[in-house]
């Protein structure tokens, strides 16, 4: 043969090869298998955080990882998802914007027998979510309630009355639904003997819920609130919050209206321990944050692609809550904490998951 038939010849085989491993989902010149994650948004502190260990701890493992973040774009989403799905990932791991807008794409995945699995946000209406992995939802709303019945007393108040302001997460995240309905179980006894006053009288999922999590949207709601119900003096004592993107809003408004913290600045819920609302926690700006510690729902998530990727069980703990309209998806559930003032340095700082420098 000569040189260039044989150059040519190398060529063809090269890429017949690089194309052989790609559909296998294995990365063609490192010859890993490649796993997809997508993230919904940078915005947010956690999802930094969720990807980053996602990503170090499936490297760790010793997978190919292609990571990627949609600026909170269902359509962009979408794109990432197609791309992982060409670029041959053998597993993807979608925590999604909107849960029900990936129908088609998640379905060419499953004919392409790419295994999905649904992070923290459980993918709706769709056949081709095989596992989900994440915090219970339900139960960081319980702690969001019991948090506000045993620091108010609730429970040996008598005939005393507190003004309660209640939000919601986003209407198109199934974990909204489950973080409000966790709360409002515990609080809905103590609202009907009338120990719990919605002064607004704003107590529908849909009136409360606010769209894509946005901090000014919940501080523009709460301006609303404040001028229609509190402007003439009537304290309001606790605001129940699902998550800290908004009590970081509720608690701007609140300080632009003049609350202060030590004089009549109300009791304020939160989720995920963002540094910044820790801040607000040690200031007195906030009350308690739930502790969902991203580093161990990444450690179940790789274990969960391995075991995918191996051929073998994947570990699961629930089967029986997240039904997504047509089918309940194999959960596993780790478990949130609450933090506050009292127990931040043990839980954050001692854990490493904060420096104290981080707070300060
Ligand atoms: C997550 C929360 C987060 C919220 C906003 C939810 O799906 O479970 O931890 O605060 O989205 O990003």
């Amino acid at each position: 043969m000569k040189t260039t038939k044989k150059i040519l010849v190398l060529l063809v085989a090269i890429a017949l090869f690089a194309s052989i491993f790609t559909m296998a989902g294995c990365d063609a010149l490192s010859g890993k298998t490649k796993i997809g994650v997508a993230m919904p948004t940078k915005s947010l502190q956690r999802w930094n955080q969720d990807g980053s260990n996602m990503e170090a701890k499936l490297k760790e493992a010793g997978y190919d990882v292609d990571l990627q973040y949609a600026n909170d774009d269902p359509a962009l989403q979408i794109t990432q998802i197609e791309g992982m799905i060409t670029n041959g990932c053998k597993v993807l791991v979608i925590a999604s914007i909107d849960g029900s807008a990936l129908g088609p794409v998640l379905a060419t995945a499953k004919d392409k027998k790419i295994k999905v699995i649904a992070y923290d946000r459980l993918l709706m209406n769709t056949d081709a979510c095989d596992y989900y992995a994440t915090f219970d939802n339900y139960m960081v709303g319980t702690i969001q309630g019991q948090y506000i019945e045993t620091t108010l007393g609730l429970a040996s108040a008598g005939d005393k009355v507190y003004n309660l302001e209640m939000f919601a997460g986003s209407p198109d995240d199934n974990n909204a639904r489950f973080f409000f309905q966790g709360a409002y179980d515990v609080l809905k006894p103590y609202i009907d003997a009338g120990t719990l006053n919605i002064v607004s009288g704003m107590t529908a999922f849909e009136d409360i819920a606010i769209p894509g999590w946005k901090t000014e949207s919940a501080q523009a709601k709460m301006d609303d609130r404040l001028s229609a119900f509190y402007a003439d003096g009537t304290k309001l004592d606790v605001v129940l919050s699902p998550n800290d993107s908004l009590a970081l809003g509720i608690a701007n408004s609140l300080t632009a209206a003049g609350f202060e913290v030590g004089v009549d600045f109300p009791i304020i819920t939160g989720q995920d321990c963002d540094k910044a609302n820790m801040k607000n926690v040690l200031a007195g700006k906030q009350s308690m944050s739930i502790f969902k510690d991203t580093r161990d729902l990444a450690d179940q998530v790789v274990k969960m692609v391995k075991a995918i990727v191996e051929g073998k069980e994947v570990e699961v703990n629930d089967t029986k809550t997240y039904d997504n309209g047509v089918m309940i998806v194999p959960s596993f559930l780790c478990v949130p904490k609450y933090a506050d003032k009292n127990n931040y340095k043990e839980l954050l700082i001692d854990s490493g998951y904060y420096t104290e420098a981080d707070l300060a």
